[in-house]
């Protein structure tokens, strides 16, 4: 973390497996909150047969003694560097090593390497914080066998756990505990975890499809054990899930989860141990949200399917993060997809990807889902990574069919059990699956940017055949592979024919035959359900738009198809200046209420697209006249349609707070419902969200009442922000949605920021509290890209805080500086020259100093 020594770039065409490993390790941690001595007994082995020095990483860490085959080693024969300890001469090709050090977790504000939440202390370890705890080979290659052992105060620890199965637990003579922990399976330094404190442990079981029982823990801190039981129920659905999809079987005899309030990102797989954010663990139907609840279940799924694509088959290196996240992905949205409801589940995880992905991926960010470099690797947990990764497995999984792609699957883990491998030994499983090459298939592993393609339309005449050539011009080299889900229909509608092709390289045509006499072009509708993960330009007609969108019988292309009608008519209106004609696009949107939808379903059609999401279709950043041609449009909705919303208000108004299908459904509904009910301009139905806000029997019901209200500007804003404070005061996770609700909306937010942030519940050190407040803020452009600059200030101003706090939120907030260089007026020249500023920072992190670098060099 010093500037005087520039930070090293790791290259991929640099990777060389490591000149030692160390197969097991006895740690030994003597516990206490401001220091705590940390010894490691490696059993160090050569890997290859030409010995040479020995390198342990370690990093902030008290050096205390080395020891060689049990004799201390005089300080001549090694040197403590600041990224950690080389030892010039081993002694043979194996032996033992003892090192031992000292570190303060209450001092360690990164929430990486052992640190303090709360009452207890934990550790996070992925990817490289193992190293912040104690000298290690610290790289994913070197796997090893764990046995813990930890001793400390049992007022202060008295639950003390780590990975694998419980040896024994004991007091020592002089008053301490000592809990001994073994885990049978090798493992990466990144899988490692200890948690310790004050917890109250709440327990659930399993049978597993053997008959074998596991036990299943979560812990969280005193007060919180009532709201357990929906990430329980999540757990076992997820592992009933892996056993009945892929025949996976649980592992180990005990499986556990500890909810902390202090986490920088969701939540960790460590092996038999995953610790979680609390918001992706605590509910219950008065405080959390529809939203929260799916997460839950969605990040249960994710960490709980690690257990296999993770950590019995991990990562030979970084680069390789895809192999495991893209996939995991893949695996935990296929699982939502199964619980939930499959169409819904995919127009969520499109929207996410082309508000979130796309823009990464056309911007100073830009990466392939195996980056070429990385100096932090911190920065590459992205949104390319994930969810672009697996949007690539997807598209595997659509070439060969998705119980050819489970035989691959099952090949994958078999073959690969116990290694660190890379996305080549994937794909070479799939290929054996499969029977033949997947062409092209490692080229979306290794190409950065959103392929664009253009579709082009040729008519023949003389076979009265239409002809559509679909060409990827984004790139020249790297040729990809695509999966174009389609369907064809006549101008009144009707489907003619579907689906679906694989294009391999840069080019294919379609030949169609046009059925109607008149020789009509046939309405085609491309790369439904967003078969591949690309940008497509057609010269659809806005007419042929409107047949799709009221008419594909596939819901996911539908609802695109309505999207595009509402972009088309966003764009004209910019380029005239005015609102343009609504009549069609109302009529479209009208014809959903005369059918037979899913509830949840009806209400993503209804909505109308963020700022956010315009902007980035339209690539326009005049945002203050998109927000009034939005909310021109919301008000015509809304007056066209209030006597329809008031009924759909009414259907839906009672519900029940349960997690169902129907209930969840109808509180969306009714929410969206009041939405375009509040936008009429008589301001009659205020009292309506007033009302819900009070009377609410479920967090979706009490918070977007809430929200809408203050996004409104509504005279009934200042007492719904005191109530929702007044209820909910002691509970620190619906307090995230309240601070986020203020500034997440709404002009120049400036003032509402700076209160809040001097709010006694606002604490600067917990990352939950400062994505709901800095994060929200910078994610609402209104306020961010004022015009003033006045946004860029404040944000840049507390990205300077948090990079000695806590540098890899700081990077993850700077990297949302991303879109300022296409930003109008003076707002590029203003962030240059704030992001020079941070850069100049004399104690840089080198994660903020590698986002803020690449940022700049786009302007
Ligand atoms: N591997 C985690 C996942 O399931 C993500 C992760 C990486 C993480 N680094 C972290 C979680 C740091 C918490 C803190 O996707
Ligand atoms: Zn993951």
């Amino acid at each position: 973390m010093t500037s005087s020594s520039p930070s090293p770039v790791h290259k991929i065409e640099e990777y060389s497996p490591n000149l030692w490993l160390t197969p097991k390790v006895d740690l030994r941690f003597d516990l206490d909150p401001h220091l705590t001595v940390v010894r490691a007994d490696y059993d160090v082995q050569l890997n290859g047969n030409s010995p040479g020095p020995l390198f342990l990483h370690g990093e902030n860490l008290e050096f205390l003694s080395l020891r060689l085959n049990g004799a201390i080693v005089d300080p001549s024969e090694f040197e403590i560097q600041e990224l950690g300890i080389l030892i010039y001469h081993p002694p043979s090709s194996k032996f033992q090593l003892t090192i031992e050090n000292r570190i303060c977790p209450s001092k360690n504000s990164s929430l990486e390497g052992l640190y303090q939440s709360g009452s207890m202390l934990c550790t996070q370890n992925e990817p490289e914080g193992f190293r912040k705890i104690v000298y290690a080979i610290d790289r994913p290659d070197n796997m090893m066998q764990f046995v813990v052992t930890i001793s400390g105060d049992p007022s202060l620890f008295p639950v003390m756990l780590s990975n694998g199965n419980l040896v024994y637990e004991k007091i020592l003579s002089d008053g301490k505990k000592e809990v001994k922990w073994e885990d049978p399976f090798p493992k990466p330094s990144y899988l490692f975890a200890l948690v310790a404190g004050e917890l109250v442990e709440t327990i659930d079981s399993f049978q597993t499809k053997s008959g074998r029982n596991v036990t299943l823990k979560i812990f969280v801190e005193k007060g919180n054990e009532k709201k357990v039981s929906f990430a329980f129920e999540s757990l076992k659905k997820a592992m009933k899930w892996d056993e009945d999809t892929f025949g996976l079987e649980y592992d180990l005899d005990l499986f556990m989860i500890v909810a902390v309030e202090d986490f920088n990102m969701g939540a960790m797989e460590n092996k038999g141990l995953n610790l979680f954010n609390a918001k992706l663990v605590l509910a219950d139907k008065k405080s959390a949200t529809d939203e929260t609840f799916e997460s839950i279940l969605a990040v249960i799924g994710h960490e709980y399917f690690h257990n296999w694509t993770g950590n019995r088959v991990t990562l030979r290196n970084w680069f390789n993060l895809t192999l495991k996240e893209g996939l995991t992905v893949f695996r935990d949205q296929w699982f939502t997809e199964d619980m939930t409801d499959p169409a819904v589940k995919r127009i969520k995880d499109i929207l996410f990807l082309k508000e979130h992905q796309f823009p990464e991926d056309q911007g100073p960010m830009s990466h392939p889902i195996v980056p070429k470099s990385y100096t932090e690797m911190n920065n590459f947990y992205t949104v390319t990574v994930y969810e672009k990764g697996a949007e690539v497995i997807r598209l595997v999984s659509e070439i060969l069919g998705r119980e050819t792609f489970k035989k691959g699957l099952m090949d994958y883990l078999t073959r690969y059990d116990g290694q660190g491998v890379t996305f080549e030994e994937f794909i070479s499983s799939m290929e054996a699956a499969f029977g033949k090459p997947i062409p092209n298939i490692r080229n979306w592993y290794h190409r950065s940017g959103t392929p664009k393609l253009q579709v082009k339309e040729t008519y023949d005449p003389k076979s009265n055949e239409w002809e559509f050539s679909i060409k990827d011009s984004s790139q020249k080299d790297l040729p990809l592979i695509f999966v174009n889900s389609y369907a064809c229909f006549d101008s009144n509608g009707t489907l003619l024919a579907e689906g679906k092709r694989i294009q391999e390289g840069h080019e294919d045509q379609i030949r169609m035959r046009a059925i109607d006499p008149s020789g009509n072009k046939p309405i085609v509708s491309f790369f439904r359900g967003l078969s591949s993960p690309i940008l497509l330009e057609t010269k659809l007609a806005k007419e042929e738009i409107r047949v799709l969108a009221e008419n594909e019988p596939d819901g996911v292309s539908r609802f695109f198809n309505f999207q595009n009608l509402i972009f088309l008519w966003m764009e004209e209106s910019i380029r005239s200046g005015k609102s343009e004609d609504l009549t069609r696009l109302l009529e479209t949107l009208g014809s959903g209420f005369k059918k037979d939808w899913d509830k949840t379903y009806f209400s993503f059609y209804l909505t109308f697209p963020s700022l956010n999401q315009i902007s980035e279709q339209l690539q326009c950043f005049d945002f203050l006249k998109m927000e009034t041609l939005r909310k021109e449009a919301i008000r015509n909705i809304a007056t066209k349609f209030t006597k329809e919303f008031q009924i759909l208000y009414e259907e839906n108004r009672k519900t029940i707070p349960i997690q169902t299908k129907e209930e969840i459904g109808k509180r969306r509904l009714k929410n969206t419902a009041l939405y375009y009910l509040l936008h009429d301009p008589s301001h009659r139905f205020e009292g309506l969200a007033v009302a819900q806000q009070r009377e609410a029997k479920h967090m979706s019901e009490e918070i977007s009442a809430l929200r809408y209200l203050i996004e409104i500007g509504s005279k009934e804003k200042e007492n719904g922000i005191s109530l929702f404070y007044d209820r909910w005061k002691e509970d620190a996770l619906v307090l995230d949605v309240w601070f986020a609700a203020q500034v997440g909306t709404g002009e120049n937010r400036f003032e509402e920021l700076e209160i809040l942030e001097t709010h006694p519940k606002f604490f600067i050190k917990n990352p939950n509290k400062v994505r709901s407040l800095y994060f929200s803020f910078a994610r609402n452009p209104l306020s961010f890209h004022s015009k003033s600059g006045k946004g860029y200030q404040i944000i840049a101003e507390r990205i300077k805080q948090l990079n000695v706090i806590n540098p890899q939120i700081a990077a993850g907030l700077a990297k949302l500086f991303s879109s300022a260089s296409k930003q109008n007026g003076d707002l590029p020249r203003i962030a240059k020259r704030e992001l020079e500023d941070i850069q100049n920072l004399p104690n840089l992190s080198k994660d903020l100093g590698e986002v803020v670098g690449k940022i700049i060099n786009s302007f």
